[in-house]
């Protein structure tokens, strides 16, 4: 074992700086695949991206949540719909290849939801959009996001905004229920 010893003593330097560079790397591989990320929403079983499809190319958030405007809930496109363009763009994409199979088993997509409100609170898009309440003010610059990530809607929020533009503060009778 004295040999070995002696070994180590004499190259304490490069030793010690190898174990400091294996430790570095170490930590950078952890923050990086690891470390939860933020601004990065859930994965979901086909990896849409809204920087593709709403910012690059520019489609109207309305064509696929074409219920904005008429109901309370704006829906989540079916897989018809993203196949509309997808049997001619990128056909074999193995990503559009999943859509295909959705579509083939009549199996509707399951998206992971990302914005809830508490089961109490009563909230109409129609109402919103109608007044000309751009998307950004509620739920972000979403044409920059390739996986969304839920806003958390404190009451504050709502409030806030139905004070300035003199909508209705009756809570008990309006937004709760
Ligand atoms: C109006 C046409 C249109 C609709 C509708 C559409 N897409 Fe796309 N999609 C595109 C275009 C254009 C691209 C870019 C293709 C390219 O990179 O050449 C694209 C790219 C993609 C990609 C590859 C993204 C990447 O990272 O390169 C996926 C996956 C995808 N779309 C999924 C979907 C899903 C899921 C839906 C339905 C919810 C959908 N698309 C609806 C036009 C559309
Ligand atoms: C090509 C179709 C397409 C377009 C265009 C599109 N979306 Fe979406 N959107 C989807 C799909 C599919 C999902 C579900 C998967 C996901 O969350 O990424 C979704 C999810 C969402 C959600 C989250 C829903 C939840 O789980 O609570 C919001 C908010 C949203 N979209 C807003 C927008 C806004 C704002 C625009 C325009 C800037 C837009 N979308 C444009 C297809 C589209
Ligand atoms: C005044 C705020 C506000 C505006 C403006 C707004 N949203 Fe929302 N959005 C919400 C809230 C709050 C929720 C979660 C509650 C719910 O699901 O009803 C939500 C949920 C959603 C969902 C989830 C899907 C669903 O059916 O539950 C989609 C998609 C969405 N919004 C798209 C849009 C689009 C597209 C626009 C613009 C045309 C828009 N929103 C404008 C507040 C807003
Ligand atoms: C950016 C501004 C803005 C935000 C944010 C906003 N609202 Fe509104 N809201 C309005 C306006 C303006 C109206 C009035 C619409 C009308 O007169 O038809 C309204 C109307 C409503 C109504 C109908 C009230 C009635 O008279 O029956 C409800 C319910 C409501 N909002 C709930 C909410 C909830 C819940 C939130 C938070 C998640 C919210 N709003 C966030 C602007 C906003």
């Amino acid at each position: 074992m004295r040999p070995f010893g002696d070994m180590l003593r004499r190259n304490k330097g490069p030793i010690l700086w190898t174990a400091c560079s294996i430790g570095l790397v170490a930590l950078g591989l952890y923050l990086y695949y690891v470390m939860p990320v933020k601004d990065l929403g859930p994965a979901q079983p086909i990896s849409f991206s809204h920087r593709v499809h709403s910012g690059v190319k520019e489609i109207q958030c309305e064509f696929c949540h074409s219920y904005v405007d008429r109901s309370r809930h704006p829906g989540i496109p079916p897989v018809e719909k993203c196949l509309y363009c997808h049997k001619y763009i990128i056909a074999n994409h193995p990503e559009i290849k999943k859509e295909h199979r959705y579509f083939d088993t009549e199996t509707s997509t399951p998206w992971v939801k990302v914005n809830y409100l508490p089961e109490h609170v009563f909230f109409n898009h129609q109402r919103h959009i109608k007044k000309e309440i751009v998307c950004e003010q509620c739920h972000g610059k979403v044409e920059t996001k390739d996986r969304l990530q839920g806003v958390s809607f404190q009451m504050g929020f709502c409030i806030a905004c139905h004070r300035e533009k003199k909508a209705n503060l009756d809570c008990w009778s309006a937004c709760h229920n």
